[in-house]
This record gives structure tokens, sequence and C-alpha cells, in this order.
């Protein structure tokens, strides 16, 4: 079996996962309106390609936060990649280090951070960060992982309460009883694993502006913010001296009804300019989405759902295969559309009426 494109990995996990996790993985919330919109915003913008640009040699590379990686993708943190292969973020964590790409871990993984660092030494790695009502946890779990190597922490900000996913709710979704999320073992009861393993809504639905300043006097990383959908909260962002912003609806699974990440980012990236670095995710599937979500401003992109396809179909083989067909896909678009570095990526590649 030769599997060629992401939708390839998608229609491989569908037919081998266990519906239940199927379902988890794929669910967005309420209706999915937004789940959808984030392929079809990609799917309606049109490219403006150069010609005769003498692209024989063409450089996918870029810097994030002064970091360099082979190409502008990276792993957006998803949890529970137990239910996806049997090695979990540990799987997850060399496919990152063979590609020499970010990951970025979530808090929800089943491996603890210090199991994925020993997992690969020298990979590039970014932690994501819930903050959950029991404060000290979460103070001890930044801690965590700035000791362990973790270059930036990536605060989600979309997630006071989880959106509602209506297979989860059908099937009464559960962590299986031998995983666990390790980051947090010990901090909760383990008799009441009613979401994820975890106690229901254990994240701070309180949180405000003034917690990041909470966030910044605990650390030295540098920190970033994901889920920002409007330039209001950008220039908040910005006001409160975060280093990068991740432009993200949670893959269509908290807020139905918001736009499409790639939507969101043209308004951001107007009130932002150049003062801070932009991150998308969601939706992107192909080389081009890839090349469109930079010309319009974003200095990398992130793959939710098929780096769980390729942990589902072969761990860190699976994924890195999935991130080496985005690799070649994204060089050719650059190709064909005359770029022969990321910088040569614009404004200019994308039909403004498609806005
Ligand atoms: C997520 N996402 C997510 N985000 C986060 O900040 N922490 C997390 O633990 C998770 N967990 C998670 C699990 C699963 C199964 C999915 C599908 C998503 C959201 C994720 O980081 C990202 O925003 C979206 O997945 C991007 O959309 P695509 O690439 O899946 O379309
Ligand atoms: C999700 C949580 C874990 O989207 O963020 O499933």
């Amino acid at each position: 079996m030769s599997l060629v494109c992401l939708s390839d990995f998608e229609a491989y996990a569908k037919k081998h996962l266990p519906k239940v996790i199927w379902e988890y993985l794929a669910a967005g919330a309420d209706e999915s309106c937004t789940r959808d919109d984030n392929l079809l915003a990609f799917k309606r913008i049109r490219l403006r390609p150069r010609m005769l640009r003498d692209v024989s040699v063409v450089d996918t590379k870029t810097t994030i936060l002064g970091t360099e990686i082979s190409f502008p993708v990276g792993i957006a943190p998803t949890g529970l990649h137990k239910l996806a292969c049997p090695d979990g973020e540990k799987s997850t964590a060399k496919a990152a280090e063979a590609m020499n790409t970010c990951y970025i871990a979530s808090t929800y993984a089943t491996c603890s951070v210090e199991e994925i660092v020993a997992a690969a030494p020298a990979s590039f790695r970014w932690f994501q960060l819930y903050i959950h009502r029991k404060r000290s946890a979460s103070e001890q779990l930044v801690r965590r992982a700035e000791a362990s190597g973790f270059q930036a922490l990536v605060l989600t900000v979309d997630v006071p309460y989880t959106g509602k996913r209506r297979d989860d709710i059908r099937n009464q979704f559960q962590l299986p009883q031998h995983m666990s999320i390790k980051n947090l073992e010990g901090f909760f009861e383990d008799h009441d694993r009613s979401e994820y393993g975890l106690p229901a809504n254990s994240v701070e639905p309180s949180l405000g502006w003034e917690d990041i300043r909470w966030l910044q006097s605990l650390t030295r990383l540098p920190i970033i913010l994901k889920g920002i959908l409007t330039k209001e909260d950008a220039d908040l962002a910005m006001r409160y001296g975060v280093q990068g912003i991740i432009v993200s609806n949670h893959g269509g699974r908290q807020l139905d009804g918001v736009p499409a990440s790639v939507d969101a980012l043209v308004e951001i990236k107007e009130a932002v300019q150049d003062k801070l670095e932009l991150y998308l995710d969601g939706g992107v599937r192909t080389g081009s989405d890839v090349l469109k979500a930079l010309a319009l401003g974003a200095k990398c992109v992130f793959i939710g759902r098929p780096a769980l396809w390729g942990l589902s179909y072969k761990g860190t083989e699976g994924l890195q295969e999935v991130l080496q067909i985005l690799k070649d896909e994204f060089r050719l678009s650059m190709a064909l559309t005359g770029c022969r570095n990321v910088s040569e990526i614009g404004r200019h590649l994308v039909q403004p009426s498609k806005l």
C-alpha cells in the first residue's frame, strides 16, 4: 500500500482505529462548522505564481523564535498519543527530531515531559500548558518543562471549558484505565477520571490577562498564546509582552462558528505586523496550504490530527512519513510559485479578491 497524501493517512486511521478513538480525534464542537471551514478556507484561496525564476534550488528552512527548523511545519499539541500508538508521545518526539522540526508536547500527554525528553534528547520542543484550578500543579509543571529543556511555553487560552463534542458524549469517551495523564499524576484523585482521566473541568476558568504576568514571573521561557482569533486580543498579547501567537480555533473543537484559522490570520497579521511571530494551526493538509498560510503572515504552521493519523499508521515512522510528504509538497509549491526560499513567500502570492 502506498500512502501519497495526508488524506490517505486519514483514511487509514479511520479504518484501523477503534471507532470511539477515531471519533475523539475527528470531533469538532457542536455542528463542526468551524472544523470543516478550516479546510475549506484554504481551498478558497487562489495563488498568483511567478514564472521563469530559476527554481533549481529551493530551500525550505526557516527559524522560529531564533531556532532553525528544516521546514515551516511543526506538530501541534494534542493529548493522549497512546490512543494512536503504543509508545505515545515518545514516538512523536522521535519523529520531530528526525525531521528537524518543532514538537509542542501537550499537558495532556500520556508520557511525562521527562520521558519525552529521554526519547529524543536532541529534539526541538515547546511545552503546551493548561493552567489548572490546582495552580500548584501547573506551577510545578512549568518548572519541570523548563528544567528538562523545553524552549518555550505555549499557553492555550481557548479552553476555559471543554467544547461540546457530541460523539464523545454519546460514546461516554474515557481514557482507558491503563493510560494516564502522566504530567499530572499525583495531583488529582485517581477515582475521578471523568474527562481524559482528569476531573471534569479541571482547567482554570477564571484565567485572565493578569495571569500572563504570573506565568512570566515563574519562568524565563518565551510565552506563546495559542487560540487567539481577533485583533483586539492580539493587541493585548503584544501589550502583555508575549513572544508569539498561534492563531487557532483548536481544530474547531471549542467554539463552533468562529472563523477558519487562515481567515482569522489575515485580521491578526494586520494588527501585529512584524512585532511578534505569528503561527497557525487548523486545517493544514497539503504543502500549498502551508504556502498560503506563510503568504498571509504565518512564520510556521502546526498539524494536529494529521500527526495522529501518522502515529496510528506506524508510530514514529508513520509520523515521519506525514511530515516528509508535507515537506515535499511544500517544496514543490514553492518552486511552482517561483519561491527559492521562505523569505520570498509573501502576500503577493495570494489573489486579493479571494480573501
Ligand atoms: C487537540 N488540540 C489540543 N490543543 C491544545 O492546546 N492542547 C491539547 O491537549 C490538545 N489536544 C487535542 C487533541 C486532539 C485529538 C485534537 C484533534 C486537537 C488542538 C490542536 O493543538 C490544534 O489546535 C488542532 O488540532 C489543529 O487543527 P488540525 O490540524 O487538527 O486541523
Ligand atoms: C482536546 C483537548 C485535550 O481538544 O484539548 O481534546
